[in-house]
Formats: structure tokens, sequence, C-alpha cells
């Protein structure tokens, strides 16, 4: 089965837990693959099945530069994704403002474009702590969807 994994990072927090994610799924036999979030735009987006987002949050409650590009393509598409199926790792620190708004607007516009969350998104404060035991819950609960 695919997983796109796309991440954006500032410090490489984001980066290392995307990379672990994508250690776990091609252990599990996942075809996966992994890349920053502005590689995509939104057509080549638009074309992926299974996908697994992982951002954490910069300035004042902003995706980071290395998706940014992509976050400002997808905040204004009406392209509908209802063949796609979701997760999202957000993480940020609640000593700012907006905790994990990066992750947070994200995800509230793949909602709205009709791509599904099979699992709740993940929120870290000021550290990766879950992100291991999302991953593998995320990773079961992708096979366990589309078996159905
Ligand atoms: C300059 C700066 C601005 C930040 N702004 C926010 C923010 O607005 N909201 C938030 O939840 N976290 C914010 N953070 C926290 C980071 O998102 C958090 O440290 C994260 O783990 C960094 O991940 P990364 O290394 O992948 O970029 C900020 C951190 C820095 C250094």
């Amino acid at each position: 089965m695919k997983l796109d994994i796309l991440y954006a990072s500032q410090t490489g927090n984001a980066e290392i837990v995307a990379k672990e994610l994508y250690e776990l799924a091609i252990t599990q036999g996942f075809e996966a693959n992994i890349d920053e979030m502005n590689n995509y735009s939104i057509k080549q987006f638009n074309e992926l099945k299974n996908v697994a987002i992982v951002t954490s949050t910069f300035g004042e409650g902003e995706v980071p530069d290395m998706g940014i590009e992509f976050w400002e393509d997808l905040k204004i598409s009406k392209v509908k994704l209802n063949q796609q199926k979701y997760g999202m790792i957000a993480l940020g620190d609640r000593s700012h403002d907006i905790f994990c708004g990066g992750g947070k607007k994200i995800s509230s516009k793949l909602d709205e474009l009709g791509s599904k969350k099979i699992v709740d998104k993940l929120e870290c404060d000021g550290d990766t702590e879950g992100t291991q035991e999302w991953s593998l819950n995320f990773l079961k609960e992708l096979k366990d969807t589309n078996k159905k």
C-alpha cells in the first residue's frame, strides 16, 4: 500500500518525526515516500490516496518555510479530495499564542476539501512525545480502512 509523508520543519523536529514514521511504514511493508511539503503541487497532492502530514509551527501560528508555498496554494484551492485519507502530526509549543497553528490550519482545510482524517490529529507541546505511538496507530488504521 502506498503512503506519502509530507513534512515541513524549521529546526528539524518535524523532519525527525516524519523520518521515524517513514521507517516504521517501510518495516510494515508500506510503499512509503517522504518529501518536503513544498515539493508538491496541489495537482500532485490531489493524486495521493494515503497521506501523513508532519508540520511544526513558526512565526505566529505559521507553517514553516518548507511548507509555506504548498499552504498558500492549498488555502485557496477548491480541489475535491474525497478519495484521500490522511493523518496529521502537528508540532508546537503552548507558550505561543497560536498553539500548533500550522498543523491546525492545514488539517481544517483538508477536512473542508473532503480528505478523510482517519485518526485524530496529534498536537505535540514542546517536544515530540507520543509521535511513535500515534504513527503505529495511524499505520494500523490505514491498513484497516483500506481493507474495507
Ligand atoms: C521563532 C519560533 C516561533 C514559534 N512559533 C510557534 C507558534 O506560533 N505556535 C506554536 O505552537 N509553536 C511555535 N513554535 C514552537 C515550534 O513549533 C516547536 O519548537 C517545534 O517542535 C519545532 O519543530 P521543527 O524543529 O520541526 O521546526 C515556535 C518556535 C520558534 C523558535
